[in-house]
């Protein structure tokens, strides 16, 4: 009779409460005992390089780069250049081993596992000096019956082979056909072929980030020794039976059966939150055993359902499911469940040829909002629970409800989504291909299957994620020949596309998920797509699916240039994050926008420059003699620029929300490109690395606030609409003011009331000629004035004040250099920053470097004397602090 089961290490304290709490009841031996005993392997093992010059202790999870960096061997990657210094580390074949001893008697259990939740990729394990198992995706969960190899002292030992010569050698070997693309762009600094590796795809560089090809154990690894059976997994999903006005909830356990004869058992479901409990008799078979159970609740009992973040509680229920097994054991789980429903709803519009794209929560139309999260880190050990909880804390201040988990990354940590839940965060999934064609010779397509049914059990039971998604960018890459594949060739493509993402993918997840929806690509045209054969002509048709878009060369300000499509699961335009982030990984003769740092950090293909022409349009660019100052404004002005050109896309794809113009329109999603950065570099991110909010994730605050007014103009007709995810209808007040610049005193300003600003849609509440606007403002002419706005209804409920340019802001008349002076004030943790100005000021930016916090807002339009911004520091700080760290400018400041 085994003992109990030991405590875990120090060192995985924390893997052990990622996963479902496991309990094992300590009953009287005889009576009730675990099938299992386990335990983890976390810590400290031994790193060597392949020729055993490099040597060093190393954690695990982990990697080689963080094990060299972490004893002093080498630099923060990612500083200045070492991403190049040290590709010499990817380049070698990493060995990992350890030398431990089973704290239990294995002798008295019948089969024991070596279980990898994850190996950073190819590797060869060997369990005393015995091949017990190969590797070759990190997305997989690895299962190695290790009964014959096991002793009580025991030597692991992982032989890894380079992730860069294993993708070349693939491709070699695939000699049928090419695969492109062959590698990055030049600009990217990156390897190649990582489309035959089924590895994080922006780990060999992109379009925002280096390369850094890790090799390592990334998740825990674990001894499990069982009698009978094991539980691999256990999901429930509720799904809502309207026909019986009940829900009801299945729950999936998968065995794996090592006892040799069908055994019975009972298990015991209870909701206690529902006064629901149930029991069920159930058999094992050997094998591989699935045990589904439904349980529905009464109808008589109140259900609360989880809501995305703006429109309801994230209620949720502790749950036990209790296995009793013939012979004695027992296994108890406690999880939370909660109880939502998701329709994708793609049907005809009246008035437009195409469907509907948009998403129903619990029966409810939702706009989607918010934006695409990519990696958090290169070395995934880096991205600790803290992390991620601010950067998705800052999603949701910023009145998020939706992340996009892109393709080209990693299927999230546990603790991801556990923290979308709370959060109400909804979460699009794609399957982790991008950009690229995949090969599709059978033992790839073996690996992805084994990837796809993992991940899939893995995280189905996470009410946040409401759709999976086949691949990024990979339709449009066939449809529009990114790599001029040759005509003759294309139907070769397609097949290889069929094959992974329909015939493979789309499968898998009808057979292991009902409760979801599945598109076979971000973007695609969906049942569209579907019914052109799994590749649209056109995935790019904003009458079907989703779009992506990018412009960088039009004027930004100018809303025609975006498309009316019915969801917009990409857009956006680059900047640099703060000088403070930058300063952390770069010297003095780095700080100018030409240095070759600057250079090298930007990866893609003339992003500086376009950044600087986009400004261009309509602002002066900096001109400061002192090249310091220089740097910092022209940090600032890209900022600005990406700042304003997501809100102009943004109002304009929200306020497209309820109506159909020329047969396009009811937008119903909007995810810019992109949530947070992976290292310190020019990108699309509006949360530089590290978490500080750029300029746009301020305004974003302000585009996604569940009530908003939209201003633009149409052939020279100004429109305000008011914009509305709320739940009930409001009679509201418009409020719209008009100021010179050179005054702190409205020329003007004007009520119109009462309105009415109806639930979830987007509708026009204000509609004046321009000139007639002018007139009526006078002296005002479209240079010197600037039109702001905003609704209130009563006191209950009001949308941030928006604001509208009357011309380019190099064109402004009037504009003063504003002297704004700041004094701070503490009341208890939070810093409050009072205001005081001279003049009208545009796009005023309070910078406290490397203090960590965010501001109640920022980049603001200054239009009264005196204005309080709160400060909501991460971390301890202070008065004398903050006044030393603090940089404020606005626009005129650069001029
Ligand atoms: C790192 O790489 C840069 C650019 O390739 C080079 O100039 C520099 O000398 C290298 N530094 C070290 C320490 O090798
Ligand atoms: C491991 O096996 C190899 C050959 O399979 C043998 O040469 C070597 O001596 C063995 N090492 C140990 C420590 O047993
Ligand atoms: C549901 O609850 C009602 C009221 O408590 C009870 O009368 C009924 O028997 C329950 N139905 C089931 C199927 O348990
Ligand atoms: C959300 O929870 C709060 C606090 O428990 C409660 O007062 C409120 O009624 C709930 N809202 C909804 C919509 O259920
Ligand atoms: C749910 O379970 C958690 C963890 O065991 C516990 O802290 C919490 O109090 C429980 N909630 C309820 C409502 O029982
Ligand atoms: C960078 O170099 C380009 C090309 O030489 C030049 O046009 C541009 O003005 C420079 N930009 C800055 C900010 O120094």
């Amino acid at each position: 009779m085994p003992g109990m089961l030991p405590g875990p290490q120090a060192s995985c304290q924390r893997l052990l409460v990622l996963q479902l709490l496991l309990l094992l009841l300590a009953a009287a031996p005889g009576e009730s005992r675990p099938p299992s005993a386990g335990f983890s392997l976390a810590g400290s093992w031994l790193v060597r390089s392949q020729d055993g010059s490099v040597a060093l202790p190393g954690l695990v999870p982990g990697c080689v780069h963080s094990a060299l960096f972490q004893h002093g061997l080498i630099q923060d990657p990612y500083y200045r250049f070492n991403d190049l210094n040290y590709s010499w580390v990817s380049l070698d074949n990493w060995i990992y081993s350890k030398e431990f001893r089973i704290p239990f008697d294995f002798r008295k259990w019948q089969k024991v596992n070596l279980i990898f939740e994850g190996v950073d990729t190819v590797a060869e394990v060997l369990l005393n000096n015995v091949t017990v198992g190969k590797t070759d995706n990190m997305f997989q969960r690895y299962t190695f019956d290790v009964t014959e190899e096991i002793r009580d002292m025991n030597t692991i030992v992982l032989h890894f082979q380079s992730a860069v010569s294993y993708a070349a050698q693939q491709s070699k070997a695939h000699t049928g056909y090419q695969i492109p693309p062959e590698c990055p762009e030049p600009v990217q600094k990156g390897v190649c072929h990582v489309n035959f590796i089924r590895k994080e795809q922006c780990s060999f560089s992109w379009d925002w980030g280096p390369s850094f090809p890790t090799q390592g154990i990334w998740k825990d690894v674990r001894i499990v020794a069982y009698d009978i059976c094991q539980l691999d997994y256990l999901t429930f999903t509720p799904t809502y039976v309207s026909s019986a006005g009940e829900w009801n909830l299945k729950i999936e356990a998968y065995f794996d059966v090592v006892s040799s004869k069908p055994f019975g058992g009972q298990v015991t479901v209870s909701i206690p939150g529902l006064q629901t409990q149930q029991m069920y008799n159930i058999e094992l078979h050997p094998g591989k055993s699935m045990i589904p159970l439904l349980m529905n609740i009464n109808k008589s009992i109140t259900v609360e359902t989880w809501w995305p973040n703006g429109h309801g509680n994230q209620t949720g229920y502790n749950m036990t499911v209790n296995f009793k097994l013939e012979g004695g054991y027992h296994i108890e789980k406690l999880t939370k469940v909660y109880f939502r429903t998701v329709e994708l709803i793609e049907a005809p519009i009246a008035g437009s040829s195409g469907l509907s794209f948009y998403f129903k929560i619990n029966g409810l139309p939702i706009f989607i909002k918010g934006s695409n999260w990519i990696p958090a880190d290169s070395f995934q050990d880096r991205v600790t629970v803290d992390a991620l909880r601010l950067l998705l804390q800052s999603a949701v201040d910023a009145n998020m409800n939706t992340l996009r988990v892109w393709g080209g990354g990693v299927y999230e940590q546990d603790e991801f989504y556990e923290i979308c839940d709370e959060l109400g965060l909804m979460i699009w999934q794609d399957f982790m291909f991008a950009c690229a064609l995949y090969p599709t010779d059978q033992a790839f397509v073996e690996s992805v299957r084994a990837e796809a049914v993992h991940q899939i059990r893995r995280l189905k039971s996470h009410p946040s994620i409401i759709i999976w998604s086949g691949n990024n960018e990979n339709e449009v890459a066939l449809a529009s020949n990114w790599f001029s594949v040759p005509p003759s060739k294309l139907q070769l493509y397609i097949t290889d596309y069929v094959t992974l993402y329909v015939k493979n993918i789309r499968e898998i997840v009808l057979a292991e998920d009902q409760t979801r929806p599945f598109v076979t690509s971000s973007p695609t045209n969906g049942a569209e797509s579907m019914a052109e054969g799994g590749v649209s002509q056109n995935p790019y048709d904003p009458h079907f699916g989703d779009v992506h878009f990018y412009d960088y060369a039009s004027d930004c300000w100018n809303w025609k240039v975006f498309p009316k499509a019915r969801f917009v699961s990409e857009y956006g335009f680059q900047s640099w994050p703060s000088f403070s982030t930058l300063e952390k990984v770069s010297s003095p003769e780095d700080w100018s926008y030409n240095s070759s740092f600057s250079l090298h950090r930007q990866h893609h293909r003339d992003g500086n420059t376009e950044m600087l022409e986009q400004a261009a349009i309509h602002f002066k660019l900096p001109q400061n003699p002192d090249p310091l100052v220089m740097f910092k404004d022209t940090l600032y002005l890209t900022q600005v620029m990406q700042a304003q050109c997501i809100k102009t896309e943004t109002e304009f794809y929200r306020r497209s929300q309820s109506e159909i113009v020329d047969g396009k329109g009811h937008t119903m999603g909007a995810l810019y490109w992109q949530l947070n950065d992976i290292w310190q570099a020019p990108s699309w991110a509006s949360l530089e690395y590290g978490g500080k909010w750029k300029m746009l994730h301020y305004f974003a605050r302000h585009f996604f606030s569940p009530l908003l007014p939209v201003g633009f103009e149409d052939d020279g007709v100004f429109y305000i609409y008011g914009v509305s995810d709320l739940h009930k209808d409001y009679k509201m007040t418009l409020n719209v003011r008009v100021h010179q610049w050179s005054s702190l005193q409205p020329v003007c300003a004007r009520r119109v009331e009462p309105l009415v600003v109806k639930a979830g849609q987007a509708a026009p509440l204000y509609k004046e000629p321009m000139a007639e606007l002018l007139r009526q403002c006078s002296p005002c002419t479209r240079q010197s004035c600037v039109v702001s706005f905003s609704l209130t209804a009563g006191n209950e409920l009001s949308s941030p004040t928006n604001h509208h340019f009357l011309s380019s802001l190099k064109d402004a008349v009037g504009l003063e250099k504003a002297k704004i002076t700041a004094k701070i004030v503490q009341q208890e943790n939070i810093y409050s920053f009072e205001l005081e100005t001279t003049a009208v000021a545009p796009f005023v930016w309070l910078d406290v470097g490397s203090i960590p916090g965010r501001f109640s807002d920022n980049g603001f339009l200054l239009t009264e004397k005196k204005k309080t911004i709160l400060f909501y520091p991460w971390k301890s700080t202070s008065i004398t602090e903050l006044e030393r760290s603090l940089h404020l400018i606005s626009l005129a400041d650069i001029y």
